[in-house]
C-alpha cells in the first residue's frame, strides 16, 4: 500500500475505498501549521477523489492529538488556522471518522467533534483543558461539544478542563463508539457504513439546554474554584450562548474571546507554568542515569504526614511497610491509613477490588526490622535532629546497602544526616506537603554526596506517585520554606509600617492565594517559627531589621487557631480581628518610631510578591533553585500561590 504525503507529518493510505490519514507530530501531535496543513490536503484529496468514500483520522503513537501546539501561542496565528480546519472537516461533503487512538485534548478533541463519527480506543482520554492555560477552546469546543452532551455536561467539562475516558466520554456522548478491537480497522468498517448514510454534522444537532437547576449547579461548581481566573467564567458564558445562538455566532464569539484571553496575562502565566512543569522534570547530570528498582516502600513514623505518604504509595501500586515505635502505634497507625483509603472508598474515588489491593500491599510493624526488605525507607518522625541521626544508623544495619534512605526533614540539614551514616551517597530528602497523598509538590532534595542514580530514584518515586518533584540542593527550609520565611518576614514589617493581619490577608486572598498569610500562620501554629527565631537569635546581625511582634505573640500564648487565639481570636471556630493583637501591633510601631501609614491591596501585594521574588534571586545565586521557574511551581504547587499570576519569579520577570 503506497503512502499519500499531505504535509511533513500527515499521511494517508487506502483500504476498501477509506482514505485512512495518520497525523505523526511527535510528541504529542500537536496540530501545529504543518498538520493543520496536511489535514486541509488530506479533505481535498479525499472530496477530489471520486474512488473515495470516506475518510479517518487517527493518530501515530500515544496521542490523537495533544491540542494546539501551545509553543505558537506567543505568535501570530498562521493559516490554515485550526477553526477553519475544524470547519471544512464538518462541512466535508464525504463523511470523515476521528479514530481516537489515545489522548484527545484542546484541539484534538476540536477536530474530532467536527468529524462526522467517534470512535474511541478504550484507553483515549478526552478533554479540553484550555481553562487550564488561561482560555477557552478556540475551535468549536464550546459550541460542538454542548450539542452532543447538553449544556451542564459541557459547562462541568470545559469549565473544569478535566479529562474523561473513552468510557465516560461514550456515556456522556461526546463519542459514538468504543473499539472492542483493532481501533483503525473498526474505524474503516464504521466510515463504510458512515458513507452510506445521511452525515450527521455536530454543529448543526440541536443543543439540549436541559434543566435550569442542573446547569447552575454545574457553573457554580467551576466558579467556586476558579478563584479570581478569568477563562472559568467565559467558557460557562460560551457554552451557555450555544444554547441560544446560532453556531456562526457562537462560533465568532468563542474565537473573539480566545484571542482576546490568549494574548491577556493570566494565559501568558499559565503557559509558563505550563513549560516550567515540563523544564522542572529535566534535571543536569541525569541523562542516561538508570534509577534503581523500586517495589517496596518503607515508612518510618506514621503520623499524619507518615500515613499520608503510606495512601500515596499504595495509590500508585507499590508494596508498603510502615513501621512505628511499638505495636499498638503501629495498629494505630493503620487504622489511621485504613481510614483514609476508606474515605476515598466511600468517596468513589477507588473501589472495594481497589481497596482491598491497596490493604493487601500494607504491612504494618512495630519494629523497625520489618523494614529490611524495602527498596527505600522514607523517615517522617518527629523533625529533631538527634532522633533522625539515630534512627538512620539504626536503619542502616537493617536495609540492604543498595536501598535509599530518604528523610522528609522540613528543616533540619540532610548532608548533616548523611554523614551521620556509613553511605551518604544513599541518602536524600524527599520534602512531602501536608496532607501527603494529596499535594502535588514534592521537594527532592540532592545532598552534597547524593548518587545520581539515587537522585534518579527520588525523581522517579516522584512521578510515579504523580507528584511534581523539583530538585533543590540543601538550605535551611529548601526552596519553599525559605520563600515562606522572606514572606512571612515581609508580612510582620508590613504591620510595622501600618497594615494590619486582616488587611494583609484580604489583599492576598484578592490576589488569589489560597489562604493570606496571618490566616495560614494561625492554621499552621506559631510555635515552630519562633522556636526557629529563637534558634536564629545568637547570629542574627543586631543590624538587620527583626519584628517582634510574633514573638509576644508566642510569650503570651497566642500559638494560632488550636489554642484560640493567634495573629486573630477564634471564637466558635470563627475567626475575628483581636484588639489585643492591635495593641501588640501598635506597641511595636511605638517602640520603632514608626508612624503607620495606609497602604492599598496593591502596594500589600507587590511588596510581599518582591520580597518572595528576592528570596529567589538569592536561592538562585546560591546554586539551591536550579531555575526560577522551579521556584514558581513550589510556591503553586505547596503553598497556594495562584497559578494564574505565574509565580513570584515570573512577575518580577526573573527568568
Ligand atoms: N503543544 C506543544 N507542545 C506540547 C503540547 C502542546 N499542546 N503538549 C505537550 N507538549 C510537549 C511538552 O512541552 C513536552 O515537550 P518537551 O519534551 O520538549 O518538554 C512534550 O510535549 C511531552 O509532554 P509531556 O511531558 O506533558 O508528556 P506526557 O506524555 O506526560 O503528556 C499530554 C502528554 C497529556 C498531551 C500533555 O502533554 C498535555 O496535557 N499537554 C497539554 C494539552 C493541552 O493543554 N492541550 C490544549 C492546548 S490549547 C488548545 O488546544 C487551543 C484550542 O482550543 C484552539
Amino acid at each position: 500500500m503506497t503512502a499519500i504525503t499531505f504535509s511533513p507529518d500527515v499521511s494517508g493510505t487506502v483500504t476498501d475505498g477509506v482514505l485512512v490519514v495518520t497525523l505523526d507530530n511527535p510528541p504529542v501531535n500537536a496540530a501545529s501549521q504543518t498538520v493543520r496543513a496536511g489535514i486541509m490536503a488530506a479533505l481535498a484529496h479525499l472530496n477530489g477523489n471520486s474512488t473515495l468514500k470516506a475518510m479517518v483520522i487517527t493518530g501515530a503513537g500515544k496521542s490523537f492529538v495533544g491540542g494546539a501546539d501551545i509553543r505558537e501561542f506567543g505568535k501570530p496565528p498562521v493559516d490554515p488556522i485550526l477553526p477553519d480546519v475544524v470547519s471544512a472537516i464538518e462541512a466535508s461533503e464525504k463523511p470523515v471518522i476521528a479514530a481516537l487512538n489515545g489522548v484527545a485534548l484542546g484541539g484534538g478533541l476540536e477536530i474530532a467533534l467536527a468529524c462526522h463519527q467517534r470512535i474511541a480506543a478504550p484507553a483515549a482520554k478526552l478533554g479540553l483543558p484550555e481553562v487550564k492555560l488561561g482560555l477557552v477552546p478556540g475551535a468549536g469546543g464550546t459550541q460542538r461539544l454542548p450539542r452532543l452532551t447538553g449544556v451542564a455536561a459541557a459547562i462541568e467539562m470545559i469549565g473544569s478542563g478535566r479529562a474523561v475516558s473513552a468510557a465516560e466520554a461514550l456515556r456522556l456522548g461526546v463519542i459514538d463508539r468504543i473499539a472492542g478491537g483493532v481501533l483503525v480497522e473498526e474505524a474503516i468498517a464504521l466510515a463504510g457504513e458512515q458513507a452510506r448514510r445521511p452525515t450527521r454534522r455536530t454543529g448543526t444537532l440541536p443543543v439540549r439546554a436541559g434543566a435550569e437547576a442542573d446547569l447552575e449547579a454545574a457553573a457554580k461548581k467551576v466558579l467556586g474554584k476558579a478563584r479570581g481566573q478569568t477563562a472559568p467564567a467565559e467558557a460557562i458564558r460560551l457554552v451557555k450562548l450555544a444554547a441560544h445562538a446560532t453556531l456562526d455566532t457562537g462560533l465568532a464569539e468563542e474565537r473573539r474571546t480566545f484571542l482576546e484571553l490568549k494574548d491577556g496575562e493570566q494565559a501568558r502565566a499559565l503557559r509558563h507554568v505550563f513549560f516550567a512543569e515540563r523544564a522542572s522534570a529535566k534535571v543536569d547530570g541525569l541523562e542516561g542515569v538508570q534509577p534503581r528498582k523500586l517495589e517496596t516502600i518503607g515508612i518510618v513514623g506514621m503520623g499524619l504526614m507518615g500515613s499520608g505518604i503510606a495512601v500515596s504509595a499504595l495509590d500508585a501500586g507499590f508494596r508498603v511497610i510502615a513501621v512505628e515505635q511499638s505495636a499498638e502505634a503501629a495498629e494505630k497507625g493503620r487504622t489511621r491509613i485504613e481510614d483514609m483509603l476508606r474515605k476515598n472508598l466511600v468517596s468513589g474515588r477507588i473501589d472495594q477490588t481497589g481497596f482491598d489491593a491497596r490493604i493487601s500491599r500494607l504491612k504494618t510493624a512495630g519494629d523497625k526490622a520489618a523494614l529490611q526488605p524495602a527498596d527505600l525507607v522514607i523517615e517522617a518522625v518527629f523533625d529533631d535532629y538527634d532522633v533522625k541521626a539515630t534512627l538512620f544508623r539504626e536503619l542502616e544495619g537493617i536495609v540492604r546497602d543498595d536501598a535509599i534512605l530518604a528523610t522528609n526533614t522540613s528543616y533540619l540539614d540532610p548532608d548533616r544526616l548523611a554523614a551521620e551514616t556509613r553511605n551518604p551517597a544513599r541518602v536524600i530528602g524527599l520534602h512531602f506537603f501536608s496532607p501527603a497523598n494529596i499535594m502535588r509538590l514534592m521537594e527532592v532534595v540532592k545532598g552534597a554526596k547524593t548518587a545520581p542514580d539515587v537522585l534518579a530514584t527520588g525523581l522517579q518515586l516522584a512521578k510515579r506517585l504523580g507528584k511534581l518533584p523539583i530538585v533543590c540542593g540543601v538550605t535551611e527550609g529548601f526552596i519553599g520554606n525559605r520563600i515562606f520565611s522572606a514572606y512571612r518576614k515581609e508580612a510582620e514589617f508590613l504591620l510595622e509600617d501600618g497594615a494590619s493581619p486582616a488587611e494583609i490577608d484580604s489583599a492576598m486572598e484578592g490576589f488569589g492565594m489560597a489562604m493570606g498569610p496571618f490566616a495560614v500562620f494561625d492554621l499552621a501554629g506559631l510555635e515552630i517559627a519562633w522556636a526557629r527565631r529563637k534558634r536564629q537569635a545568637a547570629t542574627r546581625d543586631p543590624a538587620e531589621r527583626y519584628s517582634v511582634i510574633a514573638d509576644r505573640l508566642c510569650e503570651a500564648g497566642r500559638f494560632g487557631q488550636k489554642a484560640g487565639r493567634g495573629w486573630y481570636a477564634y471564637v466558635d471556630g470563627k475567626r475575628q480581628e483581636d484588639p489585643a493583637v492591635t495593641e501588640m501591633i501598635a506597641a511595636a510601631r511605638r517602640e520603632k518610631g514608626i508612624v503607620p501609614k495606609d497602604f492599598t491591596s496593591g502596594e500589600i501585594t507587590r511588596r510581599l510578591v518582591s520580597a518572595m521574588a528576592d528570596e529567589g534571586r538569592k536561592l538562585m545565586a546560591e546554586g539551591i533553585a536550579s531555575r526560577a521557574s522551579d521556584i514558581d511551581l513550589v510556591l503553586i504547587n505547596g503553598y497556594g500561590f495562584p497559578a494564574h499570576r505565574g509565580g513570584p519569579m515570573f512577575m518580577a520577570g526573573i527568568e
